[in-house]
């Protein structure tokens, strides 16, 4: 069984508002799954779902062949560590103490963290650059230095599957270039499987091993990243017309504005 998440013709809706329609696909251990789409698509519902914050009502999503409603909700935060797109933390925490929740799920409620433990919690602090913040109130970082801060929290968690909502949308481009670094070598390290959305077409082609398309709550497309990524299936998801050149060193796909737009 090399599957790490299978998503099984999963429906879900808000109310009367239906917002994934019977999508499917699977995760192989190990692997950087990259997931597209445009505003309001289901992109984070999608990764509620599977992190059981929101609970589906047709079709089955399973975690190493396990559905997910067999699984204590403290197994599935040790198993998955998520990076969200937005976070409210009603009290003022620090820094340090909001990377620590990241090892909540590894405890029983009356242990403490081991000295190992906060030493590992130190050196992802000195990885995503997050050391010189580790005393702040989390709540008066900036948004970057915010993501940096949930992107150590996930990393700390050491889980085996990262899903990561948006993790780059508000880093500079050294961050973003670190960012690419640590998720890679998650996977080497690791063997850690990764999960992520962006709308950043350059960080998806450059990351992902294969990537799904989502419109309105539907699976648009799926494959790998060279042949998902094209003029014409960008158009299709986005209805924009975008240039696409390929990067001489790499022949990665780069995507740019056409003139009449860019000028
Ligand atoms: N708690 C909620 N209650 C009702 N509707 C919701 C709720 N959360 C999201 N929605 C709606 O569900 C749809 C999908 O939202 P979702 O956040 O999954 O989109 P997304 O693909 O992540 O978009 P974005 O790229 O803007 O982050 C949207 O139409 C949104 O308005
Ligand atoms: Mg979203």
């Amino acid at each position: 069984m090399d599957n790490c998440l299978e998503v099984k013709n999963v429906s879900f809706a808000y109310g009367a508002r239906q917002v994934l329609k019977n999508i499917s696909f699977t995760v192989e251990k190990g692997e950087i799954l990259g997931i597209l789409g445009p505003n309001g698509a289901g992109k984070t519902t999608l990764l509620k779902c599977v992190l059981r914050k929101e609970r589906i009502r047709e079709g089955e999503i399973t975690l190493w062949g396990k559905k997910i409603i067999s699984y204590e909700q403290n197994e599935i935060a040790r198993l998955v560590s998520y990076v969200p797109q937005e976070i409210f933390i009603p009290f003022s925490f620090t820094v340090f103490e909001v990377i620590m929740m990241g090892r909540y799920p590894h405890h029983s409620p009356t242990s403490f963290e081991t000295s190992e433990e906060a030493e590992m919690a130190k050196a992802v602090l000195r990885e995503t650059d997050t050391w010189d913040l580790s005393n702040r109130f989390f709540n008066e970082l900036s948004g970057g230095e915010k993501q940096r801060a949930l992107l150590a929290r996930a990393l700390a968690q050491q889980a085996p599957l990262m899903l990561l909502d948006e993790p780059n949308s508000n880093l500079d481009i050294r961050h973003i270039s670190q960012l690419l670094n640590l998720l890679r070598k998650s996977r080497k390290d690791r063997n850690a499987t990764l999960v992520f959305v962006t709308h950043d077409l350059n960080l998806a082609s450059c990351l992902a091993d294969r990537l799904i398309l989502i419109k309105e709550g539907s699976l648009h497309a799926i494959g790998k990243s060279r042949d998902i990524l094209t003029p014409s299936s960008i158009r299709a998801l986005y209805d924009v017309e975008i240039n696409m050149i390929e990067d001489p060193e790499t022949g990665a796909p780069i995507f740019t504005y056409p003139l009449d737009i860019a000028r």
